[in-house]
């Protein structure tokens, strides 16, 4: 593949741009710097350099962002900036968008992907992919409000309750939540149909994939093949 088009593809500018990019020698595989943007390279598990940053070539791309408070998933965002100032501008022009959305003050693990098929796979209700969460509430736990969670309770417009859920109580004020739909605000639903209130919420995983613990909140990295395995397992 020609270096214009390699940059091009994985979101460096316009063919235009990109093309200039290589010719300013900002371009470099393996220490050699390579400014004829028409030279073909082979894409599959190059490592090149733009400017002082190393990138790997993914002919799709997907990432895991511990996605912090305050920021939205919106790719217009309206009231909070968007979780795409915390990335690369790259990654905004190649088109990664987040697989499901967080609500604004959910932290934790956030899938972003420009690969149509794995936002469809993970997203469709059939395959019943596990999202866990740890929630913290305001009122003490009962055991009345953890049953109800368990086998499913009626949210607000909505005839159809939530399918059964896995619940783990951990001290009075926090449980993990595990899912297998994705509802609009369904975890706030769901404690506030059992008269409690979300104080604090973060998705620890998503399937067998959970978030790193040496990942800081606003950074973001690369899924491996494994990770990428783990996705479609159950959560450990
Ligand atoms: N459920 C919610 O209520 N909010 C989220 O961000 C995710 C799940």
């Amino acid at each position: 593949m020609q270096i214009e088009r390699l940059l091009q593809q994985q979101g460096f500018g316009t063919r235009k741009e990109c093309r200039a990019l290589a010719r300013q020698g900002r371009f470099a595989v393996g220490g050699d710097i390579l400014d004829d943007p028409f030279q073909d390279l082979a894409p599959e598990g190059l490592v090149f350099r733009v400017d002082d940053r190393d990138w790997p070539y993914f002919a799709k791309a997907v990432i895991l962002l511990h996605k912090p408070a305050g920021f939205e998933c919106s790719r217009k965002p309206r009231h909070h900036p968007g979780i795409h100032t915390l990335l690369p501008p790259q990654f905004l022009r190649r088109g990664l968008q987040s697989i499901g959305r967080l609500d604004e003050e959910t932290t934790g693990l956030l899938l972003l992907t420009d690969d149509g098929a794995l936002i469809h796979a993970l997203s469709s209700p059939r395959r019943k992919v596990k999202k866990r969460y740890r929630v913290t509430v305001r009122h003490p736990l009962d055991d009345v409000q953890l049953a109800a969670l368990s086998s499913g309770v009626l949210l607000n417009d909505d005839p159809v309750p939530t399918l059964p859920a896995e619940v783990e109580w951990r001290d009075a004020h926090t449980l993990l939540l595990t899912l297998t739909e994705g509802r609009y605000h369904q975890v706030r639903r769901m404690l506030g149909a059992v008269g409690n209130r979300v104080e604090a919420l973060c998705r620890m995983a998503v399937g067998g994939l959970t978030l790193p613990a040496d990942l800081p909140e606003g950074q973001w990295r690369w899924l491996t093949p494994a990770d990428l395995e783990q996705l479609w397992e159950h959560p450990a």
